[in-house]
């Protein structure tokens, strides 16, 4: 049967107080929506769509690649799924899954239950058991158990349903596609909220004597829907204790292990060690006996067994040879390149450059677009002068070069291997191999003038 998946994305999320869209609120430091998709892709690969309306452009440009349908004014997750029948008939589905774009704990397995439990009913929704119901949709059974409705909590009518059991709608169902072409022109927005709920279709569907299922999914939070800035946090900090247990379970040492927080993105090998607080963020990549300090911020970051990252160090996009040392305060950008044995130290900055075998920047420095080979020494506060206002230009240094303290090097420009610089040089031409390069005021000493 083919099957589809919809992401339920287009709400305002107005309990968030943010301007930024729900779904790109972040989780240790991925938006919700990419755990959501995540979880769907080993059941429905490329098969997924994402309604979008609020702030959609921040959503497409942040997940290029997906598939968009627009639900321009958001009257409802009812009314979001009818916005995605056209998409859904064309792509000759049979069966939709539908979950809410707003429940980043969501794993790959609890929808794989979900849809082995779905099999061959024409609704299905998941539910989970909480003690208390909160703002989540009631689910109502009859007596013999079968489930008979979805009530809303603030449509929820005590005389009419009685207490509510604590059972409720997790927002991941599945339907006949045929069913929901059926039911949703049908969905009323005659409630509290004035909204088509999606939940309608499961009193309409049983009316109608179809196959309809409440799946029992447990009563943990993996199914947790994020509203507010509390529950963003809760689920942050749920997801962050699990990924933290995962890492002990696996042999990697951890300090102040409730002040860790590793991207479930990040790989960290057994033996590895990581001082808290810190992040590790991304696709990061921490090898076997590499240490990280406190207070570090790593993302999309590899640091080879054996490399020493000291605190108060941020590293984006960084490689961190065997036997390095990094920092404390220092500033890995994008592109930097740290070969095995370098050192870079305290407010030392790189983008874009490459520091090669054992060479070292250790004070002051910022050295962008630079190729720098191995055996170099890089003075106290030399700059790379990589931009002229328009383009940025390439410094190249050569294997054993020595540059003196306070050095600007005006790019583009090559140091040849075991060049030297004087202190306080500014280098604007080419320093050929070997060369002594002195390139600043000469000195003078005069009588002081009393
Ligand atoms: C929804 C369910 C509730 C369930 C809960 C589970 C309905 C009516 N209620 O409530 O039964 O217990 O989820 O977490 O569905 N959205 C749109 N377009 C819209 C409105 C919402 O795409 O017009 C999206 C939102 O971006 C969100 C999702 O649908 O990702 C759910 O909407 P939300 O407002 O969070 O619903 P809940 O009140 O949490
Ligand atoms: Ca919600």
């Amino acid at each position: 049967m083919n099957m589809t998946a919809v992401i339920l994305a287009a709400g305002k999320g107005t309990r968030m107080h943010s301007d930024k869209p729900k779904v790109l609120q972040t989780v240790l430091g991925e938006p919700m929506l990419r755990y959501v998709r995540e979880a769907l892709r080993p059941v429905f690969g490329d098969r997924v769509l994402v309604v979008v309306g609020h702030r959609a452009d921040m959503i497409e440009s942040a997940f290029a690649g997906e598939r968009f349908v627009r639900q321009t004014e958001q009257l409802g997750t009812g009314h979001a799924l009818m916005q995605a029948l056209p998409e859904l008939r064309a792509s000759d589905c049979q069966m939709a899954l539908i979950v809410n774009g707003d429940t980043p704990l969501l794993r790959a397995e609890t929808v794989a239950h979900f849809m082995k439990e779905a099999e061959g009913a024409d609704l299905a929704f998941a539910t989970i058991s909480l003690d208390e119901p909160g703002a989540y949709g009631r689910v109502v059974r009859d007596d013999e158990g079968h489930v008979s409705a979805i009530v809303e909590a603030r449509d929820y009518d005590m005389a009419r349903y009685g207490a509510p059991t604590g059972e409720v709608n997790a927002g991941m169902y599945a339907v006949r596609l045929s069913l929901a072409e059926t039911l949703l022109p049908r969905l009323s927005n005659a409630n509290r909220s004035g909204e088509y709920y999606i939940t309608d279709l499961v009193g309409l569907a049983v009316a109608e004597g179809r196959d309809v299922r409440g799946v029992q999914c447990g009563c943990d939070e993996s199914l947790m829907g994020v509203n507010s800035p509390r529950e963003l946090a809760q689920a942050e900090e749920c997801l962050r204790a699990s990924v933290v247990d995962g890492l002990l379970d696996k042999g990697v040492l951890l300090h102040a292990p409730a002040l860790v927080r590793v991207s479930p993105l990040a790989t960290v090998e057994a033996g590895a060690e990581l001082f808290g607080p810190c992040e590790i963020l991304g696709a990061s990549h921490v090898e076997r006996g590499a240490r990280i300090e406190s207070c570090c911020v790593l993302r999309d970051s590899h640091v080879c067994a054996g490399a020493e990252i000291r605190s108060f160090s941020h590293l984006e996009q960084a490689q961190v040879g065997q036997g390095a040392l990094v920092g404390p305060y220092a500033r890995l950008r994008p592109g930097a390149v740290l070969e095995r044995e370098s050192h870079v130290g305290n407010f030392v900055e790189l983008k874009k450059a490459r520091l090669g075998v054992g060479s070292k920047a250790n004070h002051l420095t910022y050295l962008g677009d630079a190729d720098i080979g191995s055996g170099v020494n890089i003075g106290a506060g030399t700059i790379t002068c990589n931009y002229d206002g328009r383009n940025k230009h390439r410094t190249v240094i050569g294997d054993r070069a020595f540059i003196g303290s306070n050095t600007a090097l005006v790019a583009p420009v090559t140091l040849g291997e075991d060049a030297l610089v004087g202190a306080g040089s500014v280098i604007t031409h080419e320093v050929p191999a070997g060369q002594l390069a002195v390139a600043r005021g000469r000195q003078k000493n005069l009588p002081r003038r009393k």
